[in-house]
């Protein structure tokens, strides 16, 4: 990856030196076998969970590409990412409409498009369905603890227990299907033991549906899985399954997640172009030591606007390190630092993407900044706001682990495409 940033930033050195417009843009270094081994590696820590991967996270082509070559399930909220997975030749039954409060023609499409399984937690939702998709499988969302989480979607979503009885007479009065349960623990879930307490509340909605006549199938975990503590989280949802669905396999219980962040977070990174600097008159080096104060503004070629609206929508805090400086990768160690900020291109003061961080004091127009893990709720909220272009992708199967794996699945993927 790190060898794919330089690359494009050597690229666009040598188009800005043959006077190319534009050559200094922004873009993303897309690892797919970073992809390929969060895969794997899901497979190995939770065999029993079936993977349908939350598109709104990162929609990116390839991304979604390679998750249907390697069979994954595919989670959409509209109209418009069902059509687009569904473009890919993913057959509607790998699909969820996991929104529970969609939009009437929607669900006469997801009907029309043979996709069945969606999401509900409220009575509104039930009286929709049944007049636009009466043979629909439906899920209850219900809700769980979040506020062990970056983002919490409890806010907006999720019945709470005491109201599913009363929702599954309602459903079962318009003669409707039930098959299952689904939550989400909030995205960014810094707390393995949620998933313990949610999987608790989800049983009593299983025993809940069981009393209103349903025999429940499905069981969606949701969401919230971070790279950093996977292998923990997975070691509690493992164990609260075999706690509170012990004959699950007797019973015939299916088990899907959605995860977003966990599988595309670390695969991209971002290189930016210093286009502007503001800074004290030259030799002031009273401030270098005053790590609070920045005294030395740089503006890049994107900002909250375009990848990193992760910062407000997100929660994020990314930062910077530094990728070029006076046209070369050979960054020395122990220059003198000054307290600086970094900003986004636009015109407005919001687009602040680091408000204080340690730089070179060399740092200079035309030098490269990169930010990592930039792969998750970046891209995919991005505008053009003020004229600005969404930073592009160029991708890499890289070298290492994986990497084979990824092109056969895209080649066999682009065959059975063609076929
Ligand atoms: C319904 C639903 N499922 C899955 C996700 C993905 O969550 P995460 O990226 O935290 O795994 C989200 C994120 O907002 C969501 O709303």
């Amino acid at each position: 990856m790190d060898v794919h940033l330089r690359n494009g930033v050597i690229n666009a050195l040598h188009l800005s030196a043959e006077g190319e417009a534009d050559a200094e843009k922004a873009f993303f270094v897309a690892d797919l076998s970073s992809v390929y081994r969060q895969h794997e590696r899901w497979q190995k820590n939770l065999p029993e969970v079936e993977p349908f991967y939350a598109i709104k996270c990162n929609p990116d082509p390839y991304v979604l590409r390679l998750l249907a070559a390697l069979g994954t399930g595919f989670d959409c909220a509209s109209n418009g990412e069902i059509n687009k997975v569904m473009a890919l030749g993913v057959s509607p039954d790998r699909i969820i409409f996991a929104n529970p409060c969609k939009a009437t023609s929607f669900i006469r499409s997801s009907a029309k498009a043979g996709v069945d399984m969606m999401t509900f937690d409220n009575t509104d939702e039930l009286h929709k369905v049944a007049r636009t998709h009466p043979g629909a499988k439906l899920v209850v969302r219900i809700l769980t603890d979040d506020s062990k989480s970056l983002c919490r979607l409890g806010l907006k979503f999720g019945a709470p227990l005491a109201s599913v009885p009363a929702l599954l007479v309602k459903a079962r009065e318009l003669g409707l299907n039930v098959v299952g349960v689904s939550f989400h623990v909030g995205s960014g879930c810094y707390d393995p033991n949620t998933f313990m307490d949610a999987l608790m509340r989800a049983r009593s909605a299983f025993d809940m549906g069981r009393d209103a006549g349903y025999k429940f199938t499905l069981l969606d975990i949701g969401g919230g899985f971070e790279d950093a503590t996977f292998e923990r989280m997975a070691a509690v949802i493992n164990e609260a399954i075999n706690v509170y669905f012990p004959n699950r396999k007797e019973e015939g219980l299916r088990i899907i997640a959605e995860p977003g962040r966990y599988y595309v977070s670390k695969a991209f990174n971002l290189a930016t172009n210093i286009i502007a600097r503001r800074a004290p008159p030259a030799a002031d080096d009273s401030d270098l030591a005053d790590p609070e104060h920045p005294s030395v503004m740089y503006y890049i070629n994107d900002g909250v606007y375009g990848a990193f609206n992760c910062i407000l929508f997100d929660h994020q805090t990314p930062t910077p390190f530094v990728l070029s400086l006076a046209g070369s990768f050979h960054v020395p160690q122990g220059l003198p630092l000054r307290a600086s900020s970094v900003w986004g291109p636009t015109c407005d003061s919001l687009d602040c993407v680091c408000p204080v961080t340690p730089l070179p004091a060399a740092l200079q127009v035309g030098d490269w900044l990169g930010f990592e893990n930039m792969g998750a709720y970046t891209v995919c909220a991005a505008s053009q706001f003020n004229g600005f272009e969404v930073s592009k992708v160029i991708y890499t199967t890289g070298t290492g682990p994986g990497a084979k794996e990824v092109r056969d699945a895209l080649r066999q993927f682009e065959g059975d495409a063609q076929a």
